[in-house]
């Protein structure tokens, strides 16, 4: 929280606690700035984390990215579960439906799935204290129909944001001997996948749906790219771990320098070079 961003999430929060994958599921591949993990939702649980929440200093917004238990026998329901016991203590909310390392998650990503899911997940955080914003969070391994129909079925839903992207299953020009392990991969080769999905999913939604970019972000060029891409906040983990907590002032120090420069607001950048990625 001190080291420069403006807002944070964690989780992923999941109703039931559980270890996540066995060890090693975190691999450094340093010659490639990448990132490859397979944690598979390892946490303490939603009513643990809701009262860890609860009880933290005032600060910058906190969100929390919701899962589903890997042995759950109904997903959909784990996700208004956590809404409904964590909902009340988070800034806002992320639909995970994007992480590669809990088998068949992503199915739920697909319309019919992902509106049911949605409206249980609105349901309970329509019967929260207070209106909680409720994110999405999409995988950058999908085509432009089912970018098209995401877009949709967020619309319907009335969800804030869409967070665009998690890890990928992709292993593009990677050289690390780590490149071949099971998991998501993150960081440097992320970069131009999530940043074309981005600008797609900028396309769909004609700005209309707030879009944060996330994936490969370890410079304010970066940033600034994808904020031009279709992004209106940007959120980074890999880069953190090649360059330290320095970097989110850098950036953010860095933006404003080149916002005041350019005479351009932050709206106004927002989506500018979308049709340099499509
Ligand atoms: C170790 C690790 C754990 C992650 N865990 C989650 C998670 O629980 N939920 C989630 O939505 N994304 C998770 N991610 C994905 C990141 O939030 C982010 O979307 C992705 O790494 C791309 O950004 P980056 O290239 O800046 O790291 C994780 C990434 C890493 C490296």
């Amino acid at each position: 929280m001190r080291a420069g961003f403006g807002f944070v999430e964690l989780g992923a929060a999941t109703p039931r606690p559980q270890p996540g994958n066995p060890k090693p599921r975190l691999f450094r591949l340093t010659p490639d700035r990448a990132i490859i993990n397979r944690f598979g939702f390892n946490n303490d649980g939603a009513d643990a984390i809701a009262a860890r929440l609860a009880a933290r200093p005032p600060g910058i917004p906190v969100g929390l990215n919701i899962g589903a238990n890997k042995d759950s026998a109904d997903r959909a329901a784990d996700f208004a579960e956590v809404t409904r016991v964590a909902g009340g203590s988070a800034d806002f909310l992320t639909v995970n439906v994007s992480s590669p390392n809990t088998e068949k998650l992503r199915d739920l990503q697909g319309a019919e799935a992902l509106a049911a899911l949605l409206d249980g997940v609105m349901t309970a955080r329509d019967a929260l204290p207070r209106r909680v914003p409720v994110f999405i969070k999409i995988a950058p391994d999908l085509d432009d129909a089912a970018l098209s129909d995401i877009a949709a079925v967020a619309r319907n839903a009335r969800i804030d944001a869409i967070i665009a992207t998690n890890t990928t299953l992709a292993r593009d020009g990677l050289t690390d001997p780590h490149r071949s392990e099971t998991g998501g991969l993150s960081g440097a080769p992320l970069f131009q996948r999530s940043t074309a999905i981005l600008a797609r999913l900028y396309r769909e939604t004609g700005g209309e749906i707030p879009l944060v970019g996330t994936g490969g972000i370890g410079s304010a060029q970066q940033a600034w790219d994808k904020l031009r891409a279709g992004a209106s906040a940007i959120q980074l983990y890999s880069a953190l771990i090649y360059q330290g907590f320095s970097l989110a002032p850098r950036i953010a120090e860095e933006l404003d320098t080149r916002l005041a420069r350019d005479r351009i607001s932050l709206p106004e950048l927002t989506g500018s070079g979308a049709g340099d990625w499509l």
